[in-house]
């Protein structure tokens, strides 16, 4: 059986914070977060509501709008680095409470690479022969973790879920894949609360994201610039062949820069970063849904989905629309 990708569904948090906000405690503006970033919304999770209520109302609504059932679900795979507690996981806590009694459960702890290393690993699954309903989600609450005093990173970041069902099918449409991570990288961006070292290097453990933004963007543009290629290759494509390329949203910048690098017109990439910022492993299925939603992604598109984040991670696949 090969795998196939049949089924969308996101879900955010209502609260629309807009960039205006944080010039009441940075010193910052709305003209430089937009320029910098591209950012122009975000959404921030109420207090009492975190990841696994995301992740939740993201599965009911790809339940609802497909007419779908979930009871016969084989594998959860859920995407975070913002899980409400270390244990249990995110997937156990969604297993019982969308009543998936048949499903294995399991934590994908690649940040922002995250969702495309949920893609990966479904197909894997469904390849083996082994499991044939897969949800994979990806969730965060990172305004949870975010140091709000720390104006480099704290306007970056936003909540979001989104989750997409991979089914067992005689014709899949999960194409090449791509997963890998360059560890040396990991103190450029980390999230954690022991004091310890990261590659030998102190760290601030004050459980918020820390990130080096510059590093990040370097890295970004050239690893996505190199794994988008290589997925062309092992696909037999040529770029024109893509119709949409779905990075991970982590700053227009950062996607335009990997455009220009590989030769496709930004108009053929989808972003959800404008409106929702920076959701980490949500951030992908947020701006496939949006595009699919908007009419641009249609049966038999070529789709490109490439995560990257920390780890350092990255991994993506190409899909054709179904
Ligand atoms: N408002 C106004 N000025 C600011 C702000 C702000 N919010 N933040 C920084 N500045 C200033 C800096 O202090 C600096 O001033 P200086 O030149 O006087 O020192 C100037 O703006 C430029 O700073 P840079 O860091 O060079 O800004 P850059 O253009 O690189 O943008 C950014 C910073 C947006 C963070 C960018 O580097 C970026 O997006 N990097 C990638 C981040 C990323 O992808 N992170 C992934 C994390 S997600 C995850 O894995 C959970």
């Amino acid at each position: 059986m090969e795998a196939k990708l049949t089924a969308i569904g996101i879900y955010a948090p209502e609260k629309v914070v807009d960039n205006h906000y944080f010039e009441q405690f940075i010193e910052t503006s709305d003209e430089w977060i937009r320029s910098r970033t591209g950012i122009i919304t975000r959404r921030f999770a109420a207090e009492k509501e975190f990841t696994s209520d995301l992740a939740e109302q993201a599965v009911r609504n790809m339940a609802a709008e497909y007419q779908l059932r979930l009871d016969d679900v084989d594998f959860i795979l859920v995407a975070t680095v913002t899980h409400d507690q270390i244990m249990p996981s995110m997937a156990c806590q969604l297993q019982y409470r969308l009543g998936m009694p048949n499903a294995a459960a399991l934590d994908i702890s690649a940040a922002c690479g995250g969702f495309g290393y949920g893609l990966v690993l479904a197909k894997g699954l469904i390849n083996s022969g082994m499991y044939r309903k897969i949800l994979v989600i990806g969730a965060e609450t990172l305004t949870k973790v975010t140091d709000f005093t720390d104006r480099t990173s704290c306007i970056l970041f936003g909540d979001g879920a989104g989750v997409v069902l991979i089914e067992a099918a005689e014709k899949g449409n999960i194409g090449a894949c791509v997963a890998g991570a360059d560890g040396s990288g990991g103190q450029d961006l980390y999230l954690s609360n022991q004091n310890t070292l990261i590659n030998g290097e102190e760290i601030l453990a004050n459980n918020k994201i820390v990130q080096n933004g510059r590093k990040v963007f370097k890295w970004a543009v050239s690893q996505m610039s190199l794994q988008f290629n290589i997925l062309l290759e092992k696909e037999g494509l040529s770029v024109e062949d893509i119709d949409w390329f779905v990075p991970h949203s982590a700053n227009m910048r950062i996607i335009e820069a990997i455009c220009k690098q590989v030769g496709l017109p930004v108009e053929k990439a989808l972003e959800s970063v404008s409106t929702y910022g920076n959701t980490s492993s949500a951030s992908i299925p947020l701006a496939l849904y949006e595009g699919v939603r908007a009419g641009k992604v249609r049966k038999g598109h070529k789709v490109m989905m490439l995560g990257f984040g920390g780890g350092l991670t990255y991994a993506g696949a190409i899909v054709e629309w179904a």
